[in-house]
């Protein structure tokens, strides 16, 4: 897919902000998300940066898809570029892009540090440097309708079983009682990044992996192939076709608009699905994600979230490292929390009330996000892209009915042990 370096000059740039500027002002300029609030919380985050130490701030907002994403940061840092100074990278992302990064240790104090979770901040460690610090975490979650669950006399799923099972009596009352375009359940099911986070807590769910901890290539496993089986026959049945083609923003304009009984999206799909205009307000209720069957099924989320870098190629590194400290700091990831939704990386802000006000399924869900099952970026270094595009790739053609299970998880077998060279990488 293209990436959207042609825009992002011009209409990319979204706000320019600035206090009372010091002596030696400077413009710090940062690449933000744009997926729900998360463009408006970071022109609020800097702006007050901005209003505190008179420095300007840029903002640039790139692709939603992380996939789209990654290739734009890559394109940028290969020729060196020095136009953005803070990149927002996703948790899968420090060791291909730490090469292009500062070593935030020696601008940030390690107390400050120690206040996030230590295995965010590992992940963020390469070679002994801290290449991003903790902004938020994720964990995929399975977002309901309480009041169709009760209308049709349904419990809350815990198996994937038990969701098809609802999802069907739902979609069939809901459609004769007149909603034509009532769906069961949506979810990410694009060719991107996304979908390896969906699969992979398919096949966690049967107890399955992609990529052990020691390297070895394991996509090819019962497991897998019983849950990928199992979601393709989701298709065309408790949902639709075009889920082939959604991302995070797609599923949740469905849901938001009443349009399906489950969702299985992020934290943050939460705020919005709250928020005082939306059809679902006060109807949903958060869990974790439905277990698979056998011996080692369990529940599951992937571990997803963001950092802030500073890169190597800035002009002013220290200013861009102050504006980090500042938007990862307690107090700004307390405000992201209760007015959007996004999960601190900070463990004491799961005891603020006013967190847990905001976000009951913080604290019910506090072991979903302390053990999201991560994918496998550490293990595979720089060559995790190559992994998840083959993964998500074949998945899709699961999916998509173009392959069955078994074929596609043996050839995709088959590549990434050509890649990971005997487990080794
Ligand atoms: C969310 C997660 C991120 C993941 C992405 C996939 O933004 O935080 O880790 O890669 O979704 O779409």
């Amino acid at each position: 897919m293209m990436p959207k370096a042609l825009v992002f000059g011009a209409a990319g740039v979204v706000a320019m902000l600035s206090g009372v500027a010091p002596t030696s002002a400077v413009t710090v300029t940062i690449s933000c998300g744009a997926v729900g609030q998360e463009l408006e919380l970071c022109r609020q985050g800097t702006a007050a940066w901005a209003e505190a130490t008179g420095h300007g701030v840029e903002i640039v907002s790139t692709p939603n898809s992380a996939t789209e994403r990654l290739a734009l940061y890559q394109q940028m840092l290969a020729s060196g570029a020095a136009d953005i100074d803070v990149f927002q990278i996703d948790v899968i992302w420090p060791g291909i892009l730490a090469m292009h990064m500062i070593d935030l240790s020696t601008y940030i104090p390690a107390e400050e540090v120690e206040q996030h979770f230590p295995a965010i901040v590992t992940n963020n460690t390469v070679d002994g440097a801290l290449v991003a610090m903790p902004w938020f975490t994720d964990a995929g979650v399975l977002y309901y309708r309480t009041d169709l669950l009760e209308k049709y006399g349904r419990g809350i799923p815990t198996t994937w079983s038990a969701l098809a099972e609802a999802a069907e009596i739902i979609v069939e009352g809901e459609r004769l009682a007149g909603n034509d375009t009532f769906q069961g359940f949506v979810f990410q099911g694009s060719a991107y990044e996304g979908l390896t986070c969906n699969a992979l807590e398919w096949i966690d769910s049967y107890g399955g992996q992609i990529v052990a901890d020691n390297g070895r290539v394991r996509v090819n496993n019962p497991a897998a192939v019983a849950a990928l089986t199992e979601a393709a026959g989701w298709i065309g049945t408790i949902s639709p076709e075009g889920v082939l083609s959604y991302t995070e923003e797609e599923a949740r304009g469905v849901f938001q608009a009443g349009n399906a009984a489950f969702m299985r999206n992020w934290p943050y799909a939460w705020a919005l699905a709250q928020s005082d205009d939306s059809p679902v307000r006060g109807k949903v209720g958060v869990v974790a994600l439905p277990m698979g069957e056998g011996p080692d099924a369990g529940h599951t989320g992937v571990l997803g979230g963001w950092n802030l870098a500073v890169s190597k190629y800035s002009t002013h590194p220290e200013e861009a490292a102050d504006l980090v400290r500042f938007l990862a700091s307690y107090d700004e990831q307390k405000r992201r929390a209760v007015v959007g939704a996004y999960n601190p990386t900070i463990a004491g802000l799961y005891q603020d009330e006013d967190v847990l006000t905001a976000n009951p399924f913080f604290g019910s869900l506090y072991d979903t996000f302390a053990n999201a099952v991560a994918r496998p970026s550490r293990v595979t270094g720089d060559r995790y892209n190559r992994v998840s595009s083959e993964f998500f790739n074949a998945v899709h053609r699961i999916l998509s009915g173009a392959s069955t299970a078994e074929a596609a998880l043996s050839e995709l077998q088959t590549s990434l042990n050509r890649l990971s060279r005997g487990g080794r990488w």
